[in-house]
């Protein structure tokens, strides 16, 4: 998964990879010729007094470490280039997967591992091509370069080499592999802590109101304690693992020193070789720990490199049909025909057999409890759900086999939890049309009665909405809601409740401009008051997901017991007050 990932993403940046490994391999060899180089001018120059050489071979090594750091600092730059590049695309695929998604989609996930998976996810892979850029060639390279040019030095101490690298091998190796699980459970803690966290922050307002502060914070404690603890052991053998790879290394130097020192001694070797084996040793040592360092990269990577894999790889449940239907007229008929209906993973539907029609011009009203299965109604028509038996029909054409851009063309919903997003007003209200002008966004203000509220804004137009739309007042969010509705000027509006926060004046006001502009669209509202649909050319009573009644406010007063219960608890409340 990881793999197949990698090599889709970084496909495009072949050439930077190739150029980290002309540089990488360049770079490695350079450094691998100057100890060599180093040793030749202790040994044969400075110990015969050869000036001339002295200088000549130094010239040499100054070259080559000129180019060993120049070469370097290419391979790094176009390795950070690539790896960046991997992580951006990545992102930007997740991200453009997450937007297709439908509602179900999303809620298979969870929202905050899709962003654990976009973010914290996408950067552990790009670490890895990082590090693997940098490290894959040189490491190797270095690490048999390394001990071919320590044997040429001197064979009788490659026992040493022998000794002190598997010894490093199997010491890092165990501490990486203790580490490993602790890497992926600690993964696991991230998405939960953003999980609690984000919870927390959108629900502050409830937590406060109930004050479970103490209880959320200790929710808060456990998860952060677990991710501390994970951390804590993580650092514990961490902090094993420099001192072990330090005293490997100082064993090692001091056994060259001991040995080689005894070679010298005894004329067998000479000092530049010695220096030059113990650099060699050194290397090699210093590649076996990258290589060790980069494996334990890969464990946690994967992992990461999974998660990732599963949002790319889901086909959204909802897409385009292929070949899209185009509806002969853009009247915005709207036909539910026995439509039946259950959210995925439900055994029993919210909707049964529901039936009904609404032509332009006419405005059908949807009354029911709550849990009846009203915005679960309206949802069906955007598509945001696909149904189990029935059919929904838009101008005549199953909104199945039509284009979500069409639907969306003709039908605006102001949804019963309004949503605003961060910026200004003005940008959330062109949100459907962008092309909107002033004067459109005005009039749409006007009709919403919001205009007077955006007036008193300082900024007019340009003030800032918080995300989510929490910085202005319940009734002003569901008024610039409806507000953006009115200015894709559809062919069907749906109403879910969306004048529940306005006090019964502004309701009236409300509806009677709205009428004119709806005059000749087709209306489907979701109402709690009875006042608010009592003009309504139909109205359905909709009770555990069917319709159990149907007809204007008059013929139900008469026929139907559930709306003549509902009408007689409203009435009763407004006598109280
Ligand atoms: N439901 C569900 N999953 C959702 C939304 C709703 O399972 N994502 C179920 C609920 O159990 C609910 C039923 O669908 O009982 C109907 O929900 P809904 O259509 O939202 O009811 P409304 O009639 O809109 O209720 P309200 O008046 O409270 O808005
Ligand atoms: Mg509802």
């Amino acid at each position: 998964m990881l793999l197949t990932l990698i090599r889709r993403y970084s496909k495009p940046y072949m050439p930077y990879i190739v150029a980290v490994v002309v540089f990488q391999l360049a770079s490695t060899i350079a450094a691998l010729y100057l100890p060599s180089l180093n040793a030749q001018i202790i040994d044969e120059g400075v110990s015969r007094g050869d000036t001339d050489f002295i200088w000549r071979t130094g010239s040499v090594m100054l070259l080559v470490a000129i180019v060993q750091v120049g070469t370097a600092i290419a391979g790094v730059y176009y390795g950070s280039k690539t790896a960046m590049a991997v992580g951006r695309d990545l992102r930007r695929g997740v991200f453009r997967k997450v937007t297709s998604f439908s509602a179900k989609d999303v809620n298979r996930f969870g929202a905050p591992t899709l962003i654990t998976r976009g973010t914290n996810d996408v950067q552990q892979v790009q670490m890895l091509v990082l590090m693997g850029l940098n490290f894959m060639v040189a490491t190797p390279i270095m690490c048999i370069g390394g001990i071919i040019m320590a044997l040429r030095e001197d064979i009788s101490l490659s026992w040493l080499v022998w000794v002190s690298v598997p010894v490093l091998f199997v010491v890092v190796g165990y501490l990486v592999v203790r580490l490993m699980p602790l890497f992926r459970s600690m993964q696991k803690k991230i998405d939960r802590i953003n999980a609690v966290l984000r919870e927390q922050i959108i629900g502050i307002r409830v937590v406060r109101a109930f004050v479970r502060e103490p209880y959320e914070t200790d929710r808060f404690g456990v998860a952060n304690k677990d991710l501390t603890d994970v951390s804590l052991k993580i650092g514990a053998l961490f902090v094993l693992m420099f001192p072990a790879i330090g005293m490997i290394l100082h064993l090692s130097t001091a056994a060259v020193l001991w040995f080689g020192g005894q070679r010298v001694d005894s004329g067998e070797m000479q000092v530049g070789s010695l220096t030059a084996f113990l650099q060699y040793l050194l290397q090699i040592l210093m590649a076996v720990m990258m290589g060790t360092f980069m494996a334990m990269m890969i464990p946690r990577a994967s992992v990461c490199g999974d998660r990732i894999g599963e949002v790319l790889d889901v086909e959204p449940s909802i897409h385009d049909p292929e070949r899209p239907e185009t509806p002969a007229t853009v009247a915005g008929v709207v036909e539910y025909r026995n439509v039946t209906f259950a959210y995925p993973g439900a055994e029993t539907p919210v909707l049964s057999n529901v039936s009904f029609t609404a032509r332009p011009g006419e405005t059908v009203a949807i009354i029911g409890s709550t849990g009846a299965g009203k915005t679960s109604l309206l949802a069906l028509l955007p598509r945001l759900y696909d149904i189990a038996e029935g059919e929904v029909l838009l101008d005549g054409v199953s909104v199945s086999n039509l284009d979500r851009a069409e639907i969306t063309k003709r039908v605006a919903l102001v949804p019963q939890r309004p949503y605003l997003f961060s910026g200004t007003i003005e940008h959330n209200l062109r949100f459907g049309k962008t092309e909107a002008t002033d004067q459109e966004l005005w009039d749409a203000l006007q009709i919403a009665q919001g205009g007077d509220f955006v007036r008193e804004k300082k900024n007019g137009l340009n003030a800032r909405i918080a995300q989510g739309g929490t910085n202005v007042s319940g009734g002003q969010r569901q008024r610039l809601c409806i507000a953006r509705a009115l200015i894709t000027k559809p062919k069907v509006y749906l109403f879910d409740d969306s004048f529940s926060a306005l006090d019964v004046a502004t309701d009236a006001r409300l509806r009677a401009a709205l009428k004119q502009t709806t005059a000749d669209a087709t209306v489907i509202i979701v109402a709690q008051r009875i006042s608010t649909i009592t003009d309504a050319d139909q109205i359905l009573v909709l009770d555990n997901g069917r319709i159990v009644d149907r007809g204007t406010h008059e013929e139900l007063l008469e026929t139907s017991p559930t709306y003549q219960e509902i009408v007689e608890s409203q009435l009763s409340v407004e006598e109280m007050a």
